[in-house]
């Protein structure tokens, strides 16, 4: 079977950057005279986060979690499992949870649940992509820098089997197999 390949950019560098900008500044006002306490998703969070936190001119800390995500017995997703704690308490203190992309709502619901026990002042979600077509469970997203169809998508964080993190702008996969093959 062939690979997958790049069918079209969605979101050039451009956008994404200029869209950037436009979140952080929403946060920035938001947020004005607090601090704040950025914590991401490894791995596919990492690349909108830090493009997002130097933007930000608030004071603004930094820490990670690790998830891993599987599916149960019967092959429905929607399992999360923190694979990495936070290195610092949150106690106290104003949380925004940064995502990658915000699909079916199982992570995040997972992610807000775990946050939400360790007792911060504030908990607000910020994700780069938001796919509402596809929610299961419903999360409040506070900030989203982009809502896409239903197809799949890499770059600027977003992997397929760990490929095209890296890319400076989003851009959709072709999953299917070429004509003749199918
Ligand atoms: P959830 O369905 O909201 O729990 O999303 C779980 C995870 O699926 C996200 O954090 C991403 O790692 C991954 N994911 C969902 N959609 C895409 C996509 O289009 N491209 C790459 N990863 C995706
Ligand atoms: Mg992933």
């Amino acid at each position: 079977m062939r690979e997958p390949s790049i069918e079209r950019v969605l979101f050039t560098a451009e956008q994404v950057d200029q869209r950037i900008r436009e979140v952080a500044a929403q946060i920035c006002a938001d947020y004005a005279g607090r601090e704040l306490k950025l914590v991401g998703v490894l791995k596919g969070s990492v690349f909108f986060l830090t493009a997002l936190a130097r933007e930000l001119s608030v004071p603004a800390r930094v820490d990670f979690l690790g998830i891993s995500s599987f599916a149960n017995q019967k092959g429905a997703p929607g399992l999360v499992r923190i694979a990495k704690d936070l290195d610092d308490s949150i106690e106290g203190e104003d949380i925004l949870l940064v995502e990658d992309i915000v699909d079916t709502g199982f992570t995040t619901r997972y992610l807000l649940q775990h946050l939400a026990g360790r007792g911060p002042n504030s908990l607000a979600i910020c994700t780069l992509l938001d796919r509402t077509s596809r929610r299961i469970v419903q999360v409040p997203v506070n900030y989203r820098c982009f809502d896409i169809p239903d197809r799949f998508v890499v770059g600027f964080g977003l992997d397929y089997r760990q490929l095209y993190r890296n890319l400076k702008y989003i851009a959709v996969l072709n999953m299917e197999p070429p004509a003749e093959e199918a």
